[in-house]
Formats: structure tokens, sequence, C-alpha cells
């Protein structure tokens, strides 16, 4: 390696010293090695108002599973929302319904008793994903505001006739995202619009995971068996097989019902990125993966890596995606979106935003790693003078983290999802996850794995949400 130039050796002493003379000078807090600032977000505050006996909207959950119990205990924090019924395969799920929620709600193994209901309003639907069409169309239908579990669809070419549903009935149709409507997102979207890190130019984001729930290995109760789980009901469209508990209760794991790893996680990693950015979605489509470590019997990968190419819009410009999913992390496991910019980073986690800037020089400099240093004494002479003559002397900037951006303690994004849901039944506010939205963040996930299946890449209408 070349010896470092006087220039060059100097820099890093001219540097802090040009960043304190810009604090003095600005009255800004030095940002070099100075901690980011800790801001505490502000989500809009829960609703408080109260409604009459006779004012509630009356919900049925259908799909009493580990996010059926989680959407209807965050259902039930929001005011005027009353709990009518549940529906699920298995009769061990109603009757906790039952202990938790009281001996009087309605409990079927068969969702259309539900449907026919004219007390309910609106339904939850949190079935394995090959149900999610048939019921979201059945319950819109017939007159039911529906908030459907992601993905919207388990196939790609099931998406328009939800889309074509929603639009003919004009009932509110929310999927299950809950990072759309987080504060944290708001804040990412907000710091993204003011340009703070340039043009976008790269997504990073990963959802990792390490261990044997993370990978989709849930319990099985003991008393699983033909009378308790109602097997050709859960079949529905997929493949007539024999009663198999394991493939019951641990769907996610086989492509019959599930989506794997790209309709489960990627789809939450899409819509909260084209929460942030307004984009429609992919027009490339490449990923591969593989089974490396959970080979209990599964029929989808155990990791994913795709790697995207957005198109510009009105709202961005062309920018590159990599996302990623492992099962079999030896780090622990978590997940990030970061959003590199030509002047800085977006870093989004469950609860924080932050800001990193580090603006890309116009100019080109010279020195340190540079041919400068092989010009003879006299020409590196000669060339710095005609460097200052041709360039304008350019605050030298570096990596500073500018601001951290907390959601409060205990916040959780889906009540906030849940709320938008019945504001959207009760004053018709705004649903920014609606069919549309969730088959441009459903589709690239659904073909993602059509791209891993079938080895090529895949063409995507981003704005139709479609295979081109
Ligand atoms: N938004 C999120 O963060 C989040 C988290 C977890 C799961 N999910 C989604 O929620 C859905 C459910 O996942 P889960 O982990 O709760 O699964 P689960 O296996 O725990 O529960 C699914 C339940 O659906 C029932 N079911 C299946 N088909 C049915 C039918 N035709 N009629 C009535 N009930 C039926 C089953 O009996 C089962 O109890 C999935 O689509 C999943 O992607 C979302």
């Amino acid at each position: 390696m070349l010896p470092m130039s006087k220039h060059n050796s100097n820099s890093r002493r001219s540097f802090i010293k040009k960043a304190l003379g810009t604090a003095i000078i600005t009255g800004a807090a030095p940002s070099l090695m100075a901690k980011p600032k800790i801001i505490q977000l502000e989500p809009e505050p829960m609703l408080t108002k109260r409604y009459a006996a006779n004012d509630q909207v009356n919900i049925a959950v259908i799909g009493m599973g580990i996010m059926g119990f989680n959407n209807l205990s965050t259902s039930m924090k929001i005011p005027g929302v009353k709990l009518v019924g549940v529906c699920d395969l298995y009769k061990g799920r109603l009757e906790r319904a039952k202990e938790l929620y009281g001996k009087d709600i309605f409990t079927t193994q068969r969702y259309q008793e539900i449907l026919d209901r004219k007390d309910v309003d609106a339904v939850i639907i949190a079935t394995s994903d090959h149900w999610h069409d048939h019921i979201s169309i059945a319950a819109m239908n017939k007159g039911k505001h529906v908030y459907c579990e992601k993905p919207m669809v388990h196939k790609l070419e099931e998406g328009a006739a939800v889309i074509e549903t929603q639009k003919k009935t004009g009932k509110v149709f929310q999927v299950g995202s809950q990072r759309v409507s987080s504060v944290v997102t708001d804040k990412a979207r907000e710091v993204f619009e003011s340009k703070t890190i340039g043009d976008l130019i790269l997504v990073e984001t990963w959802n990792d995971r390490q261990g044997p729930n993370g990978a989709w290995q849930y319990s099985i109760p003991t008393d699983a068996k033909a009378g308790t789980v109602d097997w050709e009901n859960f079949l529905g469209d997929a493949p007539k097989v024999p009663y198999d508990p394991v493939r019951f209760f641990r769907w996610r794991n086989y492509q019959d019902y599930g989506t794997g790893i790209a309709g489960d996680l990627f789809v939450h990693l899409f819509s909260g990125l084209h929460a942030v950015t307004s984009s429609n979605g992919p027009n490339r489509i490449f990923a591969t993966g593989g089974l490396r470590y959970w080979k209990d019997g599964r029929d989808v990968p155990d990791i994913i890596t795709g790697v995207y190419d957005y198109p510009e819009t009105d709202k961005h410009g062309a920018f590159n995606l990599q996302m990623r999913v492992n099962f079999v992390s030896g780090d622990g496991g978590g997940s990030k979106l970061r959003l590199v910019g030509t002047d800085g980073v977006i870093t989004l986690t469950g609860g924080s935003v932050k800001i990193e800037r580090s603006r890309t020089k116009k100019n080109p400099g010279y020195g340190g790693w540079d041919s400068f240093e092989t010009f003879s004494s006299a020409q590196q002479k000669e060339y710095e003078k005609w460097y200052k003559e041709n360039y304008p002397a350019e605050q030298e900037e570096k990596k500073v983290v500018e601001d951290d951006f907390r959601a409060p303690e205990g916040y959780d994004d889906n009540v906030a999802h849940h709320t938008v849901f019945y504001k959207g039944i009760r004053e018709k506010g705004p649903i920014k996850e609606d069919a549309w939205f969730s088959m441009r963040a459903a589709g690239p996930a659904l073909a993602t794995n059509k791209s891993v299946f079938e080895k090529k890449i895949i063409n995507w209408d981003p704005e139709k949400a479609k295979v081109v």
C-alpha cells in the first residue's frame, strides 16, 4: 500500500477541526462522536369513546388459532367492538374461546354458520392461507366487513377475485400486516419523503429466526384426532390426503395450505417497504433458497434470499432490494429494514427508526487510495493547484447518527392496525392495506416462491400485480 499523503494524514485532524468549526458556526451540536438524539414517537391516542349496547361492531373470528386469539384480544381493546362468535376446526380451540370469552359466545366448526348470522357485522379471518380467498369472498358477498390475515391469497391467480369482490360489495377489507399502520412506519415515510437520505438506491431487509417455534414446529395437542379435528373441512381445495395432525397444526410447512417463508414473512417486509416508499412493487424478481436444517417432512425451504428490481415511479427512483429470511440463524435472529440512499440510511426495527447521514461527495477529491500518490512531486503540486481552481471547497461530512425515533414502551402496532379497521367501518376512514395494496405485497412474495421452485427470474407487473 502506498504511504499516506500529507494531505490525507492530516485529513482526520482537519475533519475534526472542520466538524467542530461547523458546529460552532451553525450552533448545532457537534455530530461527530455525538450520541444520536433519542426522540419518543407519539402514536395516535387509543380510542376512548364509549358506545351504547346497541351501537357495537359485532365481530366473529374464523380461524381461532394463534393469530385468531391474538387478533381477537387486540380487537377487544378497541371501544365499541363486541364478540359474537368464533369458528375453528379443532374443538379444543372453541373450548378455549369459551374459557376466555364466556360460555354464551356462539361456536361452530362451519364458517358458513358465522356468515349466515345477521348479527355479525365483521369477521376476522385467521385461518391457514389456503382458505383466505374463499372465506373473504364469501364473507363480503354476505355483507360482512373483513379483516383477513396475510398473505391475502394462497396462490397468485386468486388475487383478482378478492379485489373484484371488495370493489363490487364496497365492504371494508383490510389485510393483517400490522406494521403498515405503525407509528414507526409513519415516521420512516415522513423521513423518506423529506429526502433526508437523498435518492433511494438500495433496500436491505431480513427477518431471521433460530429455534423450533420460529421454524413453525408448533405444539400439537395430545387429543388431536378425527373426532376433535375436522380434517375434511380443513383440506378445502387442497389435495385429498389422509388425516395428519402434523399437517393440520403445522400447515405452514406444506405448500398445499401455506405459502412458506415468502408468503408468511417476506409479505410483511414488502408491506412495510411499500408503506414507507409508496411503491407498488418490483418488476423483476429472482430468489433462491433451500431446506438446510428443519428436515421434518416439510416441503418448503427454511432459507430464502431474493433480489428485486424496483422501477422508477413518481414516488421514487429505481432501486434494488435484497430480502432474506433464514430460519437457521446462528446469530439468534432478528429483523430489520434498511433504506440506503445517496446521503444516508433509514433503519427500521419493530419499535424504532434510526436516521444516519453520510453525504455522497460531489467533488472527486484526491490522495489516499488514489493515483495522486503515484505522480511526481512536481506534478502533485501542479495537480493540487489545478484542483483548487476547478473544484469549489466542499464541506467534509462523515457518517453521523442523526436521530433515533422510538415507539413508546409497550406500543402495539396491531392495536393501531385494528383501530384503522374499525374506523374504516364506523367512519369510512381510509384503509391503506386494502385488497390492491395487499395483492401488491402478496404478489411479489408468492412470485418469490415461484422463482425459487421454478429456478427462474420472474418478470412482474407492479401496477396490475401479476406475472408478465
Ligand atoms: N399478522 C401477523 O403478524 C401474523 C402472525 C401469525 C400468523 N398470521 C397469519 O394468521 C393466519 C393463521 O396463522 P396461525 O399461526 O394463527 O395458525 P394456526 O394454525 O394457529 O391457526 C389457524 C386456525 O385456522 C383454523 N382453520 C383452518 N381452516 C379453517 C376453516 N376452513 N374454517 C375455520 N377454521 C379454519 C384451524 O383450525 C386453526 O386452528 C395465517 O394466515 C398467518 O399467516 C399473521
